[in-house]
């Protein structure tokens, strides 16, 4: 039968001309499906003549055998060709070096805020407070001891906001911890142990100062405290977060409105090979103040001050982060330079 022999070899030309599963089985569909041309073709035979049909019949399923075959033979074709091509996409070649991982580090002043904070709560039982960074003229100064057009405002380089005054005077960048007192004492009663760790911000810059740094500030207010306790505290506070069991302060007689007596800490240093090296060489670096809290702050904040006595101090972070991990300028803190991080940061894996 020519026209079985033409759609015989028209459909297997096509077969052979597919290139994905889903066009060969449109082509299986054209012409073995419900309505297709072979489908049609067998349908028809119902009518024919019992001979005839027979011989057509056989005639048009081998037809359909060779079609079917040659659909499988080619589906497994493509099926093989996709396989390699995907093969060869997600090859992987395990011989190729790792790419290499970049893993964030931790800031020196993060570290010792954590060693400061650990020291001061699990060794002597302070409690943390936190106070705003934007106060005002009443916290910074008034409540400190520093009324109104007192010289030692003066001292302190305020930045000061452009905004009316109120009744708590002008608002301000606080330029000290030292505000954390005020607000702490007056949330709650005596006796206190807490302590402050936040930036402050002074008009200043150079490599011993930056116009914004962190302080930590600590404050302890209990029957019978006095000066004594105060060098003790900050000795021993010190040899723990050095690690130098001997080490020595200079505790220079300083003034501050908000203590009296007062005191400066200072530490020796020299720099070698570009480092900072603590506890050698006959250069000075003040890193804090500290004294015992003068009366008039205690009453300010209504503490009985026949009753209670305070110490407090407060230093420079990065000073005395420089001191113990050998960081010479505290311009670079602030500078997100990658090589200082890299030489300066640490790891997390290792602490
Ligand atoms: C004070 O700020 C007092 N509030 C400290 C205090 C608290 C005294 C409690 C008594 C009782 P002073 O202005 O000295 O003090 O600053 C304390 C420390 O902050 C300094 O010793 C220094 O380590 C650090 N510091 C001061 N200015 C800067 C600056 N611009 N950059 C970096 N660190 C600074």
């Amino acid at each position: 039968m020519v026209e079985l022999d033409r759609l015989l070899a028209s459909c297997l030309f096509e077969i052979d001309g597919c290139k994905d599963l889903k066009k060969l089985y449109a082509v299986e569909n054209l012409v073995l499906g419900k309505n297709g041309k072979i489908t049609e073709m067998l349908k028809s035979l119902r009518d024919m003549p019992n001979d005839k049909k027979r011989s057509l019949g056989a005639e048009i399923n081998a037809a359909k055998d060779s079609i079917l075959q040659r659909i499988e033979e080619k589906a497994l074709q493509i099926e093989m060709a996709d396989l390699e091509k995907k093969l060869s996409s997600e090859f992987v070649d395990v011989s190729l070096p790792a790419r290499s991982e970049n893993f964030g580090s931790i800031h020196p002043l993060t570290k010792v805020e954590e060693e400061i904070s650990n020291i001061l709560s699990s060794s002597y039982g302070f409690a943390f407070a936190d106070g705003p960074e934007i106060d005002n003229e009443y916290h910074n100064f008034t409540a400190l001891n520093m009324p109104d057009h007192h010289p030692a405002r003066a001292m302190h380089d305020t930045f000061y906001m452009n905004m009316l005054a109120d009744d708590e005077g002008r608002k301000l960048l606080r330029t000290h911890t030292s505000t954390v007192q005020i607000r702490s004492m007056k949330a709650s009663e005596p006796p206190f142990r807490l302590f402050s760790i936040g930036r402050v911000f002074r008009s200043d810059y150079d490599a011993t100062h930056t116009p914004m740094f962190n302080q930590v500030e600590a404050l302890l207010v209990e029957e019978g405290i006095g000066f004594s306790h105060l060098k003790w505290l900050l000795s021993d506070f010190f040899r723990k977060f050095f690690e130098v069991p001997d080490l020595a302060l200079r505790f220079r007689p300083s003034f501050f409105p908000f203590t009296e007596p007062s005191a400066e800490v200072d530490m020796n240093y020299e720099i070698k090979n570009g480092k900072m090296i603590l506890g050698t060489g006959d250069k000075w670096l003040e890193i804090g103040g500290a004294g015992v809290v003068h009366p008039n702050v205690l009453k300010n904040v209504n503490v009985d001050t026949e009753k209670y006595q305070g110490i407090a101090f407060g230093f420079g972070l990065e000073r005395m982060a420089s001191l113990k991990y050998g960081i010479p300028d505290l311009r670079g803190y602030f500078e997100s330079d990658d090589r200082w991080r890299s030489l300066f940061s640490f790891s997390h894996f290792v602490r």
